[in-house]
């Protein structure tokens, strides 16, 4: 069996690095193609370092570009890709760029695709991450769901119940397996009470007067407490524009963060504050309080479960919350079902038996 893997963003490499892992205990043989969505160190080469993942086998080097540009040319580059190497099944995950251009790759090709990270929602087609979840989940073959929810709402879209497995949480397999190795990668001399701080979303930080709203808000934080924001090339350029001069005393604007040094920062974080869909859920798992600047989220057993609370575009409700959680009063969660460490060893299991068995997949409560 020949199954190639898809990845092409940073969220990407920490969903490929256990499956790969779970396959290589078979006699299966496995291609990694890197559309090159993201191309800077800080953004992938890193995390295949700290992930163990072998450079890819093939790098389309697509860049940056218009969502039609590079959702285009990650088609026209990856199609000879997968026409040449005949794989059995195509895996891509998550909900990137990179994602639905490959799965709408294959499904033209007649090559079954597998997605993992399947069935989520946000409900909200305003969001690039939707559509592409949405194109991604009607045309794959396999639908490797990480929760509950994302079998229901799969079931409501039409998708066949046989398609359909709840693996669980390979970006959470991840997590387990480094969590032990993280907290060496913690900066010296951490203040014992801090905010960790991500945005990258275009509904916060490309609107320039929401990204001056969500800045002042974190200046007002840093008088409370410290606040490390480690910022994603999107969000620096934008902050550039708006002339933004940087660290203050107490708020320190940061490079992007390695995956290890991240994980470090955000175990012992006293809130983290995002607009990120994986750090919600790491959240989540490390059982700290989430404060996730959204309307909506398509992980909403992380609420439901979990330590995260939606907060949206409402400043003043970010103050509360965060008052709220130095004052100790925060969820303390739990950690949702298949969260285990185990989501990859289960995919293998499929992958390598065989979808022929219908499944019990259940309706979303
Ligand atoms: C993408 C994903 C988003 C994911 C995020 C994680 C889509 C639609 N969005 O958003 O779901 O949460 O990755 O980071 O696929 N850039 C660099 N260096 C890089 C990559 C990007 O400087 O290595 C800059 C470029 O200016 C680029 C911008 O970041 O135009 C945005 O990159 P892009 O890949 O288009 O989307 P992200 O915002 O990273």
């Amino acid at each position: 069996m020949h199954i190639l893997h898809v990845v092409g963003a940073r969220p990407n490499f920490m969903k490929v690095a256990p499956v790969m892992r779970a396959l290589r205990a078979s006699s299966v043989r496995q291609t990694l193609v890197h559309t090159g969505q993201h191309y800077d160190a800080q953004m992938s080469d890193v995390f295949f370092k700290q992930l163990d993942l072998a450079g890819p086998d093939v790098n389309l080097a697509v860049g940056s570009g218009t969502h039609g540009q590079q959702t285009g040319e990650i088609m026209i580059r990856l199609e000879p890709v997968v026409v040449e190497r005949k794989p059995d099944w195509v895996l891509v995950y998550g909900d990137v760029n990179s994602t639905a251009a490959a799965a709408l790759v294959c499904a033209k090709l007649g090559v079954p695709v597998a997605h993992v990270e399947a069935g989520l929602r946000s409900y909200d087609r305003r969001m690039p991450e939707e559509i592409n979840r949405v194109i991604t989940d009607q045309i794959a073959d396999l639908l490797l769901t990480p929760s509950q929810d994302g079998n229901g709402n799969l079931l409501r879209e039409g998708v066949a119940p046989s398609k359909i497995r709840m693996v669980g949480n390979v970006m959470i397999d991840t997590l387990i397996q480094l969590l032990p190795c993280a907290a060496r990668y913690a900066p010296k001399k951490l203040p014992s009470q801090y905010a960790l701080v991500t945005l990258h979303r275009p509904s916060n930080v490309d609107e320039p007067q929401m990204l001056r709203e969500l800045i002042s808000a974190l200046q007002w934080l840093s008088e409370e407490i410290e606040v490390f924001f480690p910022v994603h090339p999107r969000t620096q350029r934008h902050l550039q524009e708006l002339g933004f001069s940087g660290s203050g005393r107490c708020l320190r604007i940061l490079g992007p963060m390695p995956y290890l040094e991240f994980l470090a920062m955000q175990m012992q974080a006293t809130v983290v504050i995002t607009d990120s869909g994986g750090v919600q859920e790491e959240s989540t798992y490390l059982g700290v309080p989430c404060l996730t600047l959204r309307e909506n989220t398509e992980r909403p057993i992380t609420v439901e479960l979990g330590t995260n609370v939606l907060v949206g575009a409402d400043m003043c409700r970010l103050r509360v919350e965060v008052e709220k959680v130095l004052n100790g009063e925060f969820k303390r969660g739990q950690i949702p079902p298949l969260w285990d460490g185990h989501a990859s060893e289960r995919i293998a299991e499929i992958l390598i038996s065989g979808i022929t068995e219908a499944a019990d997949v259940g309706v979303a409560a």
